[in-house]
């Protein structure tokens, strides 16, 4: 036998002739009734085999969502940081930058909801907490609120520093905010 490659290899040989050994001894006083017995076990065991991989779809945890929120949520620290960078002057003031920024991030909050299904709670190291699923009205209203003040920066269209520190700021208090009741940050 070679079966000293690895300890997985050993297994499964020891498993086999296993198999075979009961094979042998039941076709050794085989009547075709044995046989039979044989067969339907095969097919409950399949059956039993078929639910539980049933099952745990069913309960497992839903990444696709998870991963969709977050690469969001990523768009939204990359227009945080190119809007972060002009206020603090290491990028010139761009107006059709600035629209832009807005303009992602009302996209983010526009989309953002849509990805909190109830099997979603766990898996890919999500942030979510609890809460969004505890208290949805209060998640809902968080998410209209970011809607709405991204809107309103989009239609501010600030041309100047100042007019874009004020609107960046109404925007940005959203990301604490929510942040505070809804995300666990592992990073911290
Ligand atoms: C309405 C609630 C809400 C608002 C508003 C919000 N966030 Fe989040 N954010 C979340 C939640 C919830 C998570 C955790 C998502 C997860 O891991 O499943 C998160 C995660 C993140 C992450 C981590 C993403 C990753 O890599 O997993 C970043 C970065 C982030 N937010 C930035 C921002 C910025 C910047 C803003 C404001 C412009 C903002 N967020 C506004 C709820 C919000």
């Amino acid at each position: 036998m070679i079966v000293s490659a690895t300890p997985g290899f050993q297994d499964c040989a020891v498993a086999g002739s296993g198999f075979n050994f009961h094979r042998t001894g039941w076709s050794g006083r085989n009547t075709g009734r044995v046989y039979m017995l044989q067969s339907k076990l095969i097919v409950v065991t399949a059956g039993v085999v078929l639910s539980a991989a049933t099952m745990v779809s069913a309960f497992a945890q839903n990444v696709e969502p998870i991963k969709a929120r977050q690469a969001l949520m990523e768009d939204n620290g990359d227009s945080a940081k190119a809007g972060g960078a002009m206020l603090k002057g290491e990028a010139p003031f761009d107006a059709a930058k600035v629209a832009a920024i807005f303009t992602e991030m009302h996209d983010v909050a526009m989309k953002f909801g849509d990805y909190f299904p109830e099997d979603s709670k766990t898996g890919n190291d999500t942030e979510a907490a609890p809460a969004i699923w505890e208290k949805p009205d209060e998640f809902e209203a968080a998410l209209v609120k970011f809607q709405q003040d991204t809107q309103a920066a989009i239609d501010a269209a600030p041309q100047d520093m100042e007019s874009f520190k004020q609107a960046f700021g109404m925007v940005t208090q959203n990301c604490k905010g929510c942040h505070e009741d809804f995300r666990i940050d592992k990073d911290k």
